[in-house]
């Protein structure tokens, strides 16, 4: 059946402009106003925004790690996503050494399928290049519709890469038009300091943190950029969490690279104090890299407005407080790291961005939607509300007020990180492919309902075709 979604305000991107919205067969199929609402149902969306749903590019669902696995898989992980006003993630397909690509992908599809409730995609874990993996990725490419590779440079003798695995990756990616992701910390180096913290009896979650450095996490950006200037490559930074790294991507894209970089909502909200919470609860704020002292928010926030950061992910990878996160209450190593932001991903850059004034209404939408889009293979489909393009839709009440916490989230963990954090704003119905998975706050989705994504090769040109056209790099856009 059509729907018509009426009176909301449209923002994308680019625009933002007061009509309605013809959906289709799953697809935007008219945007005007005073659209002909026969044999469709009305939507009223009367002092709502009408945004873009949300793209996640960076979730941890049903994924072993710690030795442990997390607590939110593809049916609960992609609820809660929704309830939040996300309707695509991008998840990471792990991989281990001597497993073929292949297998570890079947993996990921069995975790997910007949399970998400809105669309996926998977990015795939590069752990080592051999002339079997190599030879692999093409096809991978092609068929799977998997157009970016993680490579960790962190967690040592679990996930972590070495530099020529970094080097041929980035090599491979720029072949056959694939986005390299990097998680940026020296894991050689914190390595070393865990062990001397631990043999100095430190063993308290605030040394997590006093571990991890963020000069440590600016020279992996800076490594990893240096590699894709040599190898004439792409590069996106996944969860920058400080100053240090932050100016490196900086200064690459002043010089004309293509790099890129995501920043996460806890990094914005949230510092390392929090790991200094008594009884243990300084585990519920684990990430690596770690929070960061308060003054390093602002330089997220300015690298946001700026267009040097271009995405949030919320890297939701939600342990339990009790019987995860306590493996590690006598030594911080075990402490599972990662936590659940999934569903608060887009109402706290709203809330913090928007209605604080740090970021305007289609800086929001870029973020939190359309440049995931465009650097992942998914835009004009995704990522926009324009005639032709997935009806995934939010409307979105910008005068609600509501607290986060996790007496009312939808994540199936025992905490929330934000818990007591007030937020102005709320999504209040949301649509995948023109059904509503969220109905009035309620949910109304179908586990299995959302479909697995292949996404087209990684287009420079897609981020700035303005300036494409005038033969200009794409230095500074936004
Ligand atoms: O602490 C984090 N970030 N956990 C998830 C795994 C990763 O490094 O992204
Ligand atoms: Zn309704
Ligand atoms: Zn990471
Ligand atoms: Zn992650």
């Amino acid at each position: 059946m059509k729907k018509l979604i009426k009176n909301g305000i449209v923002a994308t991107a680019t625009d933002i402009y007061e009509a309605d919205i013809l959906i289709d067969g799953g697809i935007v199929s008219a945007i005007g106003t005073g659209l002909n609402a026969e044999g469709a149902e009305v939507i009223d969306a009367s002092g709502c925004y009408v945004f873009p749903g949300g793209i996640d590019p960076h979730t941890h669902l049903d994924m072993p790690f710690g030795g442990t696995v997390t607590k939110d898989d593809f049916e609960s992980g992609t609820i809660a996503a929704a309830f939040g006003g996300t309707t695509t993630v991008i998840d990471f397909c792990l991989t281990s050494k001597g497993v073929p690509l292949r297998s570890a992908i079947e993996t990921w599809h069995a975790k997910s399928e007949g399970k998400a409730v809105i669309d996926y995609g998977f990015h795939l874990m590069i752990s080592e290049i051999n002339d079997e993996t190599l030879s692999q990725l093409p096809a991978i490419i092609a068929d799977e519709g998997i157009t970016s590779f993680k490579v960790f440079m962190a967690y040592k003798n679990v996930f972590q890469a070495d530099d020529g695995t970094l080097y041929r990756t980035l090599k491979v990616a720029k072949e056959h038009g694939a986005l390299v992701m990097v998680h940026a910390e020296n894991g050689d180096v914190i390595d070393i300091l865990i062990a001397e913290a631990l043999a100095a009896g430190n063993t308290d979650p605030i040394y997590h943190a006093l571990t991890r450095p963020s000069e440590l996490e600016g020279e992996a950006t800076g490594r990893a950029i240096t590699l894709t200037e040599l190898a004439d490559s792409q590069l996106y930074v996944v969860h920058v969490t400080c100053a240090e790294a932050a100016e490196k991507i900086a200064e690459a894209r002043k010089r004309g690279l293509n790099v890129y970089g995501e920043t996460c909502p806890q990094y914005l909200t949230l510092d390392v104090t929090a790991l200094e919470k008594p009884d243990f609860e300084g585990a519920k704020y684990v990430w690596s890299p770690p929070l960061r002292e308060q003054w390093h928010q602002e330089k997220l926030w300015n690298a946001l407005r700026s267009g040097q950061l271009q995405t949030l992910g919320s890297d939701q990878c939600s342990f339990d407080f009790k019987g995860q996160k306590d493996l590690g209450i006598s030594d911080f190593s075990k402490i599972p790291n990662g936590g659940p932001t999934i569903e608060d991903r887009f109402s706290i850059l709203y809330s913090e961005g928007v209605a604080k004034g740090r970021i305007s209404i289609n800086q929001f939408v870029d973020i939190v939607s359309t440049s995931s889009a465009k650097l992942f293979g998914l835009f004009p489909k995704k990522g926009t509300i324009a005639v032709g393009s997935d009806a995934d839709l939010v409307i979105f009440d910008p005068t609600a007020q509501r607290v986060m916490s996790a007496e009312t989230h939808h994540m199936k963990v025992d905490y929330n990180a934000f818990e007591g954090m007030s937020v102005t704003g709320e999504p209040v119905s949301v649509l995948s492919r023109g059904e509503f998975v969220i109905h009035d706050k309620q949910f109304v989705g179908k586990p299995g309902a959302g479909q697995y994504l292949r996404r087209s090769r990684f287009n420079q040109a897609a981020l700035a075709p303005a300036n494409k056209l005038r033969g200009l790099s794409n230095v500074g856009s936004r």
